[in-house]
């Protein structure tokens, strides 16, 4: 890691749906904070002016978060524009000359990793590369093969620390409490292995189905685009261990060492559906096999983990769009205590969407003669607006070469070597009914101790 900060920010992929959706919101909340100070280059193939490229920008605020009036205008000033083919070295050679005198730029690949080795290649041969820095958005490879593949080709032209391998959900407040909450309570820390604890479980439901992005989800399912990284990244923050120091490799490390101890999945440890409907969707195919649902249970071969079943669901069109995160404690059992063990009573709850909550659940004494009790949820709530969204976090850390919240290539090759096995149809998929917390067969297949948990739905 250096600390020279990034002195030009260039992304490929611009008039793309995540340029739209998140790095024009991100770029005006870094404005905001003053941490704007250098030129913004899009790059795309789509015959577009720099007014356009403007008017879309504009655009993609006041339908993401809103355009701040304030800060609009100087935005508007650092934006520039390249349309240009990536296959063409007119479109580097200019590129070339617009980044000017910036000695460290940092690029960013909104674009198809099946596009990441011409430009990468491209931006060498123009001598674009020198100190640059480049962050690549997930899923980095379709598979372990391919992930080693795109890592070979990336190395030709970046040296290790100059890759920043972007999951937004590393970069997410309540993700990065999950950590300092274990960490900073000792009372937690010191619960927070299978000696006290049953079962975890997280739900990642999405009320929406793939909103036009039919084509793309049909090369990824429901697996690679969020299982293979955001949901291995959250368990990875929840169980790994103390990291060895305070350094951003420290941190690594651990999340890694945890994911290698990780078990492989087994096709038989899955539930795989597709809401009905999906293959009406523009770009999908009239018998696809993709999954739209998943569930599985995950198990760690490590001292602390063994035995407690990490069960993880995620899935478009379920009742509402929420990620929580349920870790359930075994229960007391004492003859003092007058009645049947209350195994769903004693739990910690983190609700990672739209709202944030921290709670746990705890048992009261019910007023009266005997030792009965009720079941008491204390909630530590947090997450004031105005927080800081998890890609302006990232694209600011990636910026001054932090690489902390970023998947490292020995922990992205972790992940696919975990899911690898249930990729691609290794088992076979049902349908589900949308508005609905998944296919039937969940209410039997590898169900956690006290059932699944539906999260609330607070949505409107
Ligand atoms: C993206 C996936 O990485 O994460 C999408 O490609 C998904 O399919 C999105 O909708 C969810 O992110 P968030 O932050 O809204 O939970």
């Amino acid at each position: 890691m250096t600390d020279s900060r990034s002195d030009a920010l260039v992304f490929f992929g611009a008039t793309g749906d995540l340029a739209y959706k998140k790095i024009f919101p991100a770029l005006q909340g870094m404005a905001k904070r003053g941490h704007l100070n250098m030129p913004i280059i899009g790059v795309a193939y789509s015959k577009w002016d720099l007014d356009q490229f403007k008017a879309r920008a504009k655009d993609s605020l006041e339908k993401h978060g809103g355009l701040d009036p304030e800060v609009w205008p100087q935005l508007c000033n650092q934006l520039n524009y390249i349309d240009g083919d990536y296959a063409d070295p007119s479109t580097f050679a200019k590129l070339h000359d617009v980044l000017g005198g910036a000695q460290r730029p940092l690029y960013y690949l909104a674009i198809p990793p099946s596009l990441f080795g011409t430009v990468a290649e491209s931006l060498a041969r123009s001598g674009c590369t020198r100190q640059a820095r480049v962050v690549v958005e997930k899923p980095f490879g379709r598979d372990l093969a391919s992930a080693k593949k795109l890592n070979n080709i990336l190395h030709e032209f970046f040296p290790e620390e100059s890759i920043f391998r972007i999951d937004h959900y590393l970069g997410k407040e309540p993700v990065q409490n999950l950590i300092y909450f274990r960490f900073a309570n000792p009372f937690i820390e010191g619960g927070w292995s299978n000696q006290y604890l049953d079962s975890v479980q997280i739900t990642m439901a999405e009320s929406f189905g793939v909103l036009g992005r039919g084509k793309l989800y049909e090369e990824l399912g429901a697996i690679r685009d969020v299982v293979q990284n955001h949901m291995l990244h959250v368990i990875a923050c929840l169980a790994m261990e103390w990291p060895t120091g305070a350094t951003s490799e420290c941190l690594r490390q651990s999340r890694g060492n945890l994911l290698k101890s990780v078990r492989t999945l087994d096709p038989s440890q899955i539930v795989r559906g597709q809401f009905r409907g999906y293959r009406h969707e523009p770009g999908v195919a009239a018998d696809s096999q993709v999954e739209t649902f998943a569930a599985m249970q995950f198990h760690i071969d490590n001292e602390r983990w063994s035995g407690v079943p990490f069960c993880v669901r995620v899935g478009k069109c379920l009742p509402c769009t929420t990620t929580e995160i349920m870790v359930r404690v075994k229960p007391s059992h004492h003859p003092m205590l007058e009645e049947s063990a209350p195994t769903l009573s004693n739990y910690y709850r983190f609700r990672l969407s739209p709202d944030v909550t921290l709670a746990m659940g705890t048992r009261i004494k019910k007023p009266g003669e005997r030792m009965a009790g009720e079941r008491v949820e204390m909630v530590a709530h947090h997450l004031p607006p105005g927080e800081m969204d998890a890609y302006e976090r990232l694209l600011g850390d990636a910026a001054n070469g932090d690489a902390a919240l970023f998947a490292r290539q020995d922990s992205v090759e972790e992940s696919w070597r975990i899911v690898d096995p249930v990729l691609d149809n290794a088992t076979p998929l049902v349908e589900y009914e949308p508005n609905t917390w998944g296919p039937p067969e969940l209410s039997t297949a590898f169900v956690p101790k006290g059932g699944w948990h539906n999260p609330a739905c607070t949505e409107t």
